[in-house]
């Protein structure tokens, strides 16, 4: 059962001129967690940053730093989101060719380690994996572009992972990720989702207190 969400802000639909600023603004809301979003150009057709962005904020905060690798080869750069001051690092399974050596070499630097699956990716890729992780990442919305449509196919998964998570009593996040606001929260919660990652809804909001709140008290 999920008592209360964590919120994790996504990075990726910020003004990038204003990034000092737009961190602090997430620390006075309490946000759970920075996310970073992680893309190569080839396992999804944006690019967007990569570890030295992660390292110079990482001097400035002390929020939890989630980086979600959105890359074709994770494990050539777990050491460099590693050192740059990740606390957890999530790749997307079908990424890695070896999803438990990743997930070991994450956790060798002394970081959490997570696994993604995408959202045409079935949920019963990740049973093999649930009991070496530290968090398992649902996307709602198809890799690579913020501020797309919440897709609700991801419920079904999620409802079916918190189960098993629960009947095994494993100690892992389930977090839900695309087109997240309040009302898109409201149904990953219910489904069992206990981290919302929200990016334009936070980000873009005129109110940027009230859009965290609103995503905290559901
Ligand atoms: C999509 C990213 C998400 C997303 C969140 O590839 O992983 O983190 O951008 O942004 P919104 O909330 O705008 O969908
Ligand atoms: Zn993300």
């Amino acid at each position: 059962m999920v008592l209360m969400a964590r919120v994790f802000a996504s990075m990726l639909s910020m003004d990038y001129a204003c990034l000092g600023e737009t961190v602090n603004a997430l620390e006075c809301a309490k946000v759970d967690a920075l996310h970073f979003d992680v893309m190569d150009g080839n396992y999804v057709p944006n690019i967007t940053y990569g570890a030295p962005l992660i390292k110079s904020l990482r001097a400035s905060s002390k929020l939890f730093f989630d980086s979600h690798l959105m890359i074709s080869k994770p494990d050539a750069y777990v050491k460099d989101f590693a050192e740059a001051g990740s606390d957890l690092i999530v790749f997307h399974l079908e990424t890695s060719k070896n999803p438990k050596k990743t997930i070991k070499s994450i956790h060798d630097f002394g970081v959490k380690a997570g696994i993604c699956l995408n959202a045409r990716v079935s949920e019963k890729k990740a049973l093999p994996f649930l009991q070496e992780i530290d968090f398992l990442l649902v996307m709602s919305v198809e890799a690579g572009f913020g501020g797309q449509k919440f897709m609700p196919s991801a419920l079904k998964k999620i409802g079916i992972l918190r189960k098993k998570i629960d009947a095994e009593s494993i100690s892992c996040g389930l977090a839900v990720d695309g087109g997240i606001n309040a009302e898109t929260g409201a149904l990953a919660v219910n489904a069992g989702a206990d981290v919302l990652i929200s990016g334009s809804y936070i980000l873009k909001n005129a109110n940027l207190n009230r859009a965290v709140e609103s995503l905290k008290k559901l």
